[in-house]
């Protein structure tokens, strides 16, 4: 569903080419300072314009629906507004026939009946995470404590990443990219064994950021390679900490007090430049496809910042549940 969380719970709403995308979060503590200029360091991160992202470029002035009064949290559910100003739905108007490839525009087509809104994506559209980034604006606030800090470390397969934009925008095809996220300043315990373990949360936030296809904790899969002795890493000091963190801050599904640490895997943009062919429900075979429209050509660039957001709001519903 469009929900998460068990006590700090959020729940998105929106469409692309709709009147308004935003959030609502349950479980905020009163008494936190909320004004607009807040979000907007995070929502700048977030917002196209350098090469390689769309030039769909939104205002994104966050308008607080309820949940706020006097500047500050009240307690009572917090909805966060940002309405859709810059959009040309005609330019999908080809795509109603034509499901593009890697795009969720077949899935949502089928599992909707149809009455999904195809215009930009829709629900599925990476614009909906500008309130993801509110949320995590929130949030962060939430644990004062928390330093969350997501980087973009390669792209197009090279840690150059100037290099890999101008191949990209040379070539007109898009690219993907890998974001680090570390969190420090986490307290011991948060998370559980088994269902709740701290993974499987932040993995189910990260996994909600559209186009990601992959997350790994510390070592990651390289744990498989690695022999116990090389991959434990050893407790130096009563609280805790470790020489190494290839458990990535995490053990037994909990917080160990090490620095948090993932890497994320953005796939390259599904509308791309380049010629591709797809189904053609109107002339009932496979036909060219020439996707038009505003696009990011390397999703990757505007990822950290949501990836942040996530991670926070992941923690907070943590430190909520105790
Ligand atoms: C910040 C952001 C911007 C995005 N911009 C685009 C875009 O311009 N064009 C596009 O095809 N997909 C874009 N996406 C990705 C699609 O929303 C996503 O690929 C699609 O919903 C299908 O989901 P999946 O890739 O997780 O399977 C963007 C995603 C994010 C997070």
């Amino acid at each position: 569903m469009n929900s998460f969380g068990r006590v700090f719970r959020v729940q998105i709403f929106g469409e692309s080419h709709g009147p308004a995308v935003g959030i609502t979060l349950d479980g905020v503590r009163a008494s936190i300072p909320v004004a607009a200029g807040d979000f907007e360091p995070d929502l700048a991160r977030r917002r196209p314009g350098a090469a390689g992202t769309t030039t769909r470029v939104e205002a994104d002035v966050p308008q607080f629906l309820s949940g706020v009064y006097n500047g500050f949290t009240t307690g009572a559910p917090l909805t966060i507004l940002f309405s859709n100003q810059n959009t040309r739905s005609e330019d999908y108007e080809a795509l109603r026939h034509m499901p593009r490839p890697g795009h969720a525009d077949f899935v949502m087509q089928q599992k909707w009946a149809g009455f999904n809104d195809p215009r930009g994506g829709g629900h599925t559209s990476g614009r909906l995470t500008t309130a993801l980034v509110a949320a995590g604006v929130v949030a962060k606030k939430m644990i004062p404590d928390l330093q969350v800090h997501a980087r973009l470390t390669e792209a197009g397969g090279t840690t150059d990443i100037e290099a890999a934009l101008q191949q990209a925008i040379e070539q007109q095809d898009s690219i993907g990219g890998i974001v680090q996220c570390t969190l420090s300043g986490v307290p011991i315990g948060l998370g559980s064994p088994f269902f709740d373990s701290l993974e499987s949360t932040i993995a189910h936030l990260v996994f909600s950021i559209p186009a990601i296809k992959g997350i790994a904790f510390g070592a990651g899969f390289d744990a498989a390679r690695m022999t116990g002795s090389i991959h434990n890493d050893a407790i130096v000091d009563a609280d805790g900490t470790t020489r190494t963190n290839h458990a990535g801050g995490i053990n037994g599904g909990v917080s160990n007090g090490n620095t948090i640490v993932f890497d994320v895997a953005v796939k390259p943009t599904s509308s791309t430049p380049k010629a591709q062919e797809s189904w053609n429900h109107q002339e009932g075979k496979v036909t060219p496809l020439a996707v038009r429209g505003r696009h990011d050509l390397c999703i990757a660039l505007r990822v950290p910042v949501v990836v942040e957001a996530v991670a926070a709001i992941a923690l907070a519903d943590a430190q909520a549940v105790g």
